[in-house]
C-alpha cells in the first residue's frame, strides 16, 4: 500500500466502520451476553511465539489482526472481570481516544492544539473546586499517577527549596515525608529528583496502615537536626494495597505549621471528591497544595490520563509560601462538606 492510498478517506471510513462494528460485538459478547471468558490465559512463551509466527508469516487482514488482540486481552467490561486497578473505558471515551489521536494536537504550547489546551484548563478548573479550591488553582493532564507525583514534587522543590534549584541545583539535602505504605513511585520521584535514600523519610503507619501523623514532628525534628531541608509531606488518599486514607487534616494543619508543601498523592481515591457519599474520606484535601488524580482509574477514561492540580497556580504561590493564609478546617467544596 502506498502513502496516498493509506492516508486515504475511503479506506479509513472502510477500517473506520469495521472496527466499530467489531468493537460493538465485543462489547454485546462482554457486557450483554457475557459469552466469553474475562481472559484467555497463555504463558508468556506460548503468547510471544504466537505472535512473532503471525507477525512473521500471515498477510495482512485488519479484521483477523484486531480479532487477534482481541482474543489475548482482558477483557474489562466483562461483570465478572475482577483484576488489576485500571478502569473500564466508557465507549464514549474510547471513541474520542480515536478523534484525539487522529489530530494528534498537543497540549505543551498553545499553537499545538488550541481547543486542546482550552479543554484540559477548562477540565482543571471543573475539578479543583471539588476540593474546596479557590478560582486560583489550575493544573495540567500528565500521562500517569506516577509521573503527576513527579511533577507535583518538583513544583514543590521550585517553591520550597531555599535556592534557585534548576539553575543552581541544591547544595542542601532535600527530602520529603510519606508513610511507608505509599505507592512505590513516590519514592521513584525522589530517587529521580536524585535526593537518594536520605530523601525519603518514612513514617511508619497504624494498624489501620494510616500514617501516624503524631510522628511527623519528631520526625522533622530528627531530619533538621541532620541539615535536611523537608520540602513537602505526601499523603496517600488512598494507598494502592489496602485503599486506606491518611488523615489528610493532620498532615495539611502540620504542613501549614511548618511551612511545607502539602501533596496528595490521590491517583487512586481522590475522585471520591466527586461522591457525595464518600467525599468525607478526602476531609483535609482543601489544605493540600497540590493533588494528582487519575482519570483512568476510577474515572472511566482509558490509560494514562492524570491530572495534577496546584492550588495557587502562579508565581504568587511564592508569595503564599511567605504569607501562607491559614484556611480553616471544614470546607465548603462543589459536593458538601469536606
Ligand atoms: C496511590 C497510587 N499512586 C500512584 C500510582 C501510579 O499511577 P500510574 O500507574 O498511573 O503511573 C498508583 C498506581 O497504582 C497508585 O495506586
Amino acid at each position: 500500500m502506498d502513502l496516498l492510498q493509506a492516508y486515504h478517506p475511503t479506506l479509513f471510513r472502510e477500517r473506520g466502520h469495521q472496527l466499530v462494528d467489531l468493537l460493538a460485538d465485543y462489547l454485546q459478547r462482554q457486557i450483554v451476553e457475557e459469552s466469553d471468558p474475562t481472559n484467555s490465559w497463555k504463558s508468556p512463551p506460548q503468547c510471544y511465539t504466537e505472535w512473532e509466527d503471525y507477525l512473521k508469516n500471515e498477510t495482512f487482514d485488519f479484521e483477523t489482526l484486531v480479532s487477534k488482540i482481541l482474543k489475548d486481552s482482558n477483557h474489562l467490561h466483562h461483570p465478572k472481570y475482577v483484576g488489576h486497578q485500571v478502569g473500564v473505558v466508557l465507549p464514549d471515551a474510547a471513541l474520542m481516544g480515536l478523534l484525539g489521536s487522529l489530530l494528534n494536537n498537543g497540549v505543551a504550547v498553545y499553537e499545538v492544539g488550541q481547543g486542546a489546551v482550552a479543554i484540559e484548563r477548562l477540565v482543571m478548573k471543573a475539578i479543583a473546586p471539588y476540593f474546596g479550591w479557590s478560582e486560583e488553582a489550575d493544573g495540567i493532564l500528565t500521562s500517569g499517577g506516577t509521573l503527576g507525583n513527579l511533577t507535583a514534587l518538583l513544583t514543590a522543590r521550585s517553591v520550597v527549596a531555599s535556592n534557585e534549584v534548576w539553575t543552581e541545583g541544591h547544595g542542601q539535602q532535600l527530602a520529603i515525608m510519606v508513610s511507608e505504605e505509599a505507592h512505590y513511585c513516590v519514592d521513584r520521584a525522589v530517587k529521580t529528583m536524585g535526593w537518594g535514600n536520605k530523601g525519603i523519610i518514612k513514617v511508619p503507619t497504624d494498624d489501620q496502615f494510616r500514617m501516624k501523623t503524631e510522628l511527623l514532628e519528631t520526625l522533622l525534628e530528627q531530619a533538621q537536626q541532620q541539615g535536611v531541608q523537608v520540602v513537602a509531606v505526601v499523603g496517600s488518599a488512598c494507598t494502592t494495597s489496602t485503599g486506606t486514607f491518611d488523615d489528610l487534616e493532620a498532615i495539611g494543619k502540620f504542613c501549614q505549621q511548618h511551612n511545607i508543601w502539602f501533596h496528595v498523592d490521590g491517583a487512586h481515591g481522590a475522585s471520591a471528591a466527586f461522591a457525595p457519599v464518600y467525599c468525607h474520606l478526602l476531609k483535609g484535601i482543601e489544605l493540600a497544595d497540590s493533588v494528582v488524580m487519575d482519570f483512568h482509574k476510577m474515572l472511566m477514561l482509558p490509560a494514562l490520563t492524570t491530572g495534577v492540580f496546584i492550588k495557587m497556580a502562579s508565581n504568587r504561590i511564592a508569595l503564599f509560601f511567605k504569607k501562607r493564609i491559614i484556611f480553616g478546617t471544614t470546607k465548603k467544596t462543589k459536593n458538601g462538606i469536606i
